[in-house]
């Protein structure tokens, strides 16, 4: 079965839509997610211009800064101070890749825990790693809202993650070793130095690629019956599209879709998923029900 992460990304929205209308007929504050743009990376542009058209879309207020590739370091700083101070906003992101000259860490760190709606704090890595309420990152989140719209059975299944990253690998590996659902899985986390990933991937009951070689996983690393998330998003040149590229996952599709029990698309699977994600953290963030 394909995962519709583009229509579980929908109903979410959906829901949270209907959400918003009871908070306005209760004459409570509408939430309001902020989003710093830094320069002008394609890639950033279109996925911040798709989270600032979501949250109208679920009545939310959002508000977008555009900041020059050229900004300094402080400068970047002293804006993000600003936001955590303003009492309007409910929750903020900054989005990544930043330009070389500033410390993404610095300004991770420097977002409020409390408005950090990317997850991305430390803060929220250790309430995650806790089991304690956090914000979750959207990625690892929208592919858990996805196993369980789907009702995928995660307990006592071998999993393995490809790719540590620190905003997917990593927190998709404790997410889906956590004790609850989805989640009790047996987890290996696999790198650039994991030896025998054939094997390791041949005999997992689930496999998250996130480790952004395209078309990495094909069909011989995959048992039958296997769950095969794809969170590759690799842009590729293409004449005979209108943007002038297309978008690779980590999964030759034709060939390991035939194996799986499920399996996302690439795109339409885990990227509408993020902002689903988004949106129900900056709704948390709203009824401040994490801090
Ligand atoms: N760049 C790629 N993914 C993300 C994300 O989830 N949040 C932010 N802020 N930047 C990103």
């Amino acid at each position: 079965m394909i995962l519709d992460g583009k229509k579980i990304s929908l109903e979410i929205q959906d829901e949270i839509a209907a959400e918003v209308l009871k908070i306005k007929s209760s004459g409570k504050k509408i939430p309001h997610l902020a989003a710093i743009l830094v320069g002008n990376d394609g890639a950033s542009e279109t996925y911040v211009g798709a989270k600032v058209k979501a949250c109208e879309k679920a009545g939310f207020h959002s508000s977008l800064f555009r900041m020059p590739a050229a900004i300094t370091e402080n400068e970047l700083l002293n804006k993000i101070i600003e936001l955590n101070n303003d009492p309007n906003i409910d929750g903020f992101i900054v989005q990544l890749p930043l330009p070389s000259h500033i410390s993404s860490q610095k300004v991770i760190e420097t977002i409020s825990p409390e408005k950090d709606v990317d997850g991305f704090h430390p803060v929220n890595v250790g309430r995650m790693v806790l089991n304690l309420p956090s914000y979750l990152p959207a990625t690892p989140f929208g592919i858990i809202q996805l196993m369980k719209r789907y009702n995928i059975e995660t307990t006592g299944k071998s999993c393995v993650v490809i790719g540590r990253s620190q905003i997917v690998g990593t927190p998709m590996s404790i997410l889906l070793a956590r004790n609850s659902y989805p989640g009790n899985c047996t987890v290996t986390l696999a790198h650039s130095k994991t030896k025998n990933l054939n094997e390791i991937c041949k005999s997992s009951d689930i496999i998250i690629a996130a480790l952004g070689k395209p078309e990495f996983l094909n069909a011989n690393m995959v048992k039958d019956g296997a769950v095969v998330i794809d969170v590759g998003i690799t842009r590729v040149p293409a004449q005979n599209s209108k943007s002038g590229f297309k978008l690779l996952g980590d999964v030759k599709f034709d060939e390991v879709v035939e194996k799986c029990s499920f399996i996302t698309p690439v795109p339409g699977g885990v990227g509408p998923m993020t902002i689903a994600s988004l949106l129900m953290n900056t709704l948390k963030a709203n009824r401040k029900e994490i801090y």
